[in-house]
């Protein structure tokens, strides 16, 4: 069973003309990370909204196609028994906290499901430890920073113990502090706990180091789906649909471009020092003795 399947999705906003995602086919596997990268408008938020029902049940427009949930088709489901499986974590911390305390908005999620005292208790506590926001239960969520507020939307949507996470532009009201502290928490939720992920990004930079897979999206079309070596190659394409390439993979290219091979391809700084080391320096060096 996949974790989601999107079978030929095509959704309008109501009252609107365009294909907000149009021809859309996608399947994500059990404990995969998948980041969508796409400019402004491409779609990333509304694929968001299709994982938990919240398209067609709460935002209602013209919705073609079948988008199943670990086997469950989420347009014939209430939307809170997708909650019960699908996790959401939007780009404005703001707009998703409004209790008095952290440990509340962190339990609210279960109570309305009317999880027992005692476990409600427990998945605060593991889901507070998970974020790196332990002991900042009685604080006022208002009173965090940007950052430590993503964080609890982060452990309120985990206290429902989905079995997917989805984080739309999670970093995007962040400084880098904060930017870097939220990656770590979700790198740690695919290395230490294989939860499935689906991570909607403008920038691929961050998300590199721990995605299993890129899709690329424009105009409400997935273009490319693979492997973040092969859907960030070419950094021009990616310039092209207005996303920024990460930095390494520009210097691949340029060495590529200058050396007239390409054999060059790099994800990490390491992997890019490592092989201007071996195969442009050492060369160089051997040629001149
Ligand atoms: N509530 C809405 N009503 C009408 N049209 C909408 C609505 N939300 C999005 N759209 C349209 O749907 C298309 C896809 O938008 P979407 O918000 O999914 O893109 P996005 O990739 O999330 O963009 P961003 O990077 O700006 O968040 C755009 O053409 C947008 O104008
Ligand atoms: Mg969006």
């Amino acid at each position: 069973m996949k974790a989601l399947e999107l079978n030929n999705v095509r959704f309008k906003y109501r009252d609107f003309q365009n294909w907000a995602l149009d021809s859309v086919s996608l399947e994500v596997e059990k404990g995969e990370f998948v980041t969508i990268l796409g400019c402004n408008g491409s779609g990333k938020s509304t694929l968001c909204l299709l994982t938990n029902g919240l398209i067609p049940h709460a935002i209602q427009g013209n919705l073609q196609g079948s988008v199943s949930v670990f086997g469950n088709n989420v347009g014939e489901q209430p939307v809170s028994q997708s909650a019960t499986k699908v996790g959401i974590v939007f780009q404005e911390p703001e707009s998703q906290l409004f209790c008095m305390s952290v440990e509340e908005e962190v339990a609210f999620g279960p109570e309305n499901l009317a999880v027992p005292r005692e476990e409600i208790k427990t998945r605060v506590e593991w889901a507070l430890e998970l974020v790196g926001m332990k002991g900042y239960n009685n604080r006022s969520p208002f009173s965090l920073s940007g950052g430590q507020k993503q964080r609890v939307a982060i452990a309120a949507a985990l206290s429902m113990r989905p079995e997917m996470l989805v984080l739309d532009e999670p970093a995007y009201a962040l400084d880098p502090v904060g930017r870097l502290g939220l990656y770590s928490v979700l790198r740690d939720l695919k290395e230490k706990h294989g939860m499935t992920v689906i991570l909607a990004e403008r920038d691929a930079e961050e998300a590199l180091a721990f995605s299993d897979r890129f899709v690329l999206m424009k105009d409400g079309k997935l273009l490319e789906s693979g492997p973040p070596r092969q859907v960030l190659r070419d950094p021009a394409k990616l310039r092209e649909i207005g996303v920024a390439p990460p930095q390494v993979t520009e210097v691949a290219s340029l060495l590529n471009t200058r050396m007239g091979t390409s054999k060059f391809s790099f994800l990490t700084v390491e992997e890019a020092e490592r092989a201007i080391l071996e195969e442009v320096l050492k060369p160089k060096k051997e040629g001149r003795r």
